[in-house]
């Protein structure tokens, strides 16, 4: 992410004065997955990726936007009921419109953006894009809203404007990441604590499969769905509050599908809280088991995973990787792995190589730093 990239866009389009600057993080997730929108939690952190935008008021009820990386350009009517078609911009749009009804008196602007989140990796761009133009428009026009209504906007604003009934680990995380931690929360209650993330012998890496994942229509909302479908069954209201014992019971009044899903989420979430426990004794070991355990609940029961990704997995477990899963929503993007220090050299050195033979295309390797959540960003 370049300011003066970005600066020097906004100007050749817009002209006149600078605008205000705001970014806001993608995401990691140490473990907890599919389990925020069943009411369990997750350890998600902010990373140093993120998305920049350059936003001014232009005193009209127009929206000029301009996105560097897609080249794409699109103008919209705030007052406009449909607004765009490109889905992209519908996450803008769908943050605007949400702002208004919150009672935030948002107007026409011009914004040029830029990120370097990589798009479709499962490391959260489009909730970096929400939560950007939340916090530029929430500021530029005194909104007064706070991190966590802020979150809220940009989880409906994929839900009622782009159709992916996400959970609120992102925009959460995104709001309110701190460099140098992780971040623990209970995703019913909204309670979060923040756990110094400072392992000394182990890294954290991602490895990009560069498979697409596209959660727009697809598969993700019916996880869910199966996931709501067990809960009723039950008599619950979410699947945190499924045991194993009530889990066997509805075995027989639920399809096999559904069951194996919920069968994941009832392990995850205790898993989270195993991991919870191994960081507070500094037991890297376990957190490491967890996260194999996680990626084999994924790709068997929940069936999020695909062949390139189960491939870097069982790579990371020949390669003596500590731990290492499929991250984020699915169906491609990355792996997590955490690695001690001696081997992880060699490791993100021979993955790609045994990678590129295997499958004839590159994949990428994107070290993890914790960063801070949404912010403005203030003239130097
Ligand atoms: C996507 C969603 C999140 C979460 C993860 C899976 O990233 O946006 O809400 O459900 O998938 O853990």
């Amino acid at each position: 992410m370049d300011r003066n990239i970005i600066h020097q866009q906004f100007l050749n389009r817009f002209g006149g004065a600078e605008g205000s600057f705001y970014m806001a993080p993608g995401r990691i997730n140490l473990i907890g997955e599919h389990t925020d929108y069943n009411g369990g939690f997750v350890f998600p952190g902010a990373v140093s990726q993120g998305i920049m935008a350059e936003v001014r008021p232009n005193g009209t009820r127009w929206v000029r936007a301009y996105a560097i990386d897609l080249k794409h350009y699109c103008e919209f009517d705030i007052d406009d009921d449909q607004g765009p078609e490109s889905v992209h911009f519908r996450y803008i749009y769908g943050v605007v419109r949400l702002l208004m009804a919150n009672g935030v008196k948002v107007e026409g602007f011009d914004a040029v953006y830029a990120g370097d989140v990589p798009i479709a990796a499962g490391m959260s761009s489009s909730a970096a894009l929400e939560c950007c133009f939340g916090m530029a428009l929430n500021d530029l026009f005194q909104g007064n809203l706070d991190r966590m209504q802020l979150a809220l906007i940009g989880q409906a604003a994929e839900h009622n404007f782009v159709g992916v009934k996400c959970g609120i680990m992102d925009q959460f995380i995104s709001m309110h990441g701190r460099a140098g931690s992780l971040v623990c929360l209970d995703c019913r209650s909204g309670e979060f604590e923040y756990l110094p993330w400072r392992p000394k012998d182990y890294r954290l890496v991602l490895i990009n499969s560069c498979v697409k994942h596209e959660l727009v229509g697809s598969p993700y909302n019916d996880r869910r769905n199966s996931c709501e479908r067990v809960a009723q069954t039950l008599g619950i209201e979410s699947l945190r509050d499924c045991n194993w014992d009530m889990l066997n019971k509805v075995k027989e009044k639920v399809s096999e599908e559904d069951y194996m899903r919920a069968r994941y989420v009832v392990g995850e979430v205790d898993r989270v809280m195993e991991v919870k426990a191994a960081l507070q004794r500094d037991d890297y070991e376990t957190v490491g088991q967890q996260m194999y355990l996680t990626h084999e609940g994924l790709s068997k029961d929940y069936e999020v995973s695909c062949e390139e990704i189960d491939f870097l997995v069982d790579e990371a477990r020949r390669h003596g990787v500590t731990g290492s899963r499929i991250m984020g929503g699915g169906f491609g993007g990355c792996t997590i792995n955490l690695v001690r220090n001696e081997i992880y050299d060699s490791f993100v050195t021979e993955v790609p190589l045994a990678f590129k033979e295997k499958f004839g295309v590159e994949c990428q390797v994107i070290p993890v730093v914790i960063g801070d959540g949404a912010k403005k960003l203030f003239k130097i």
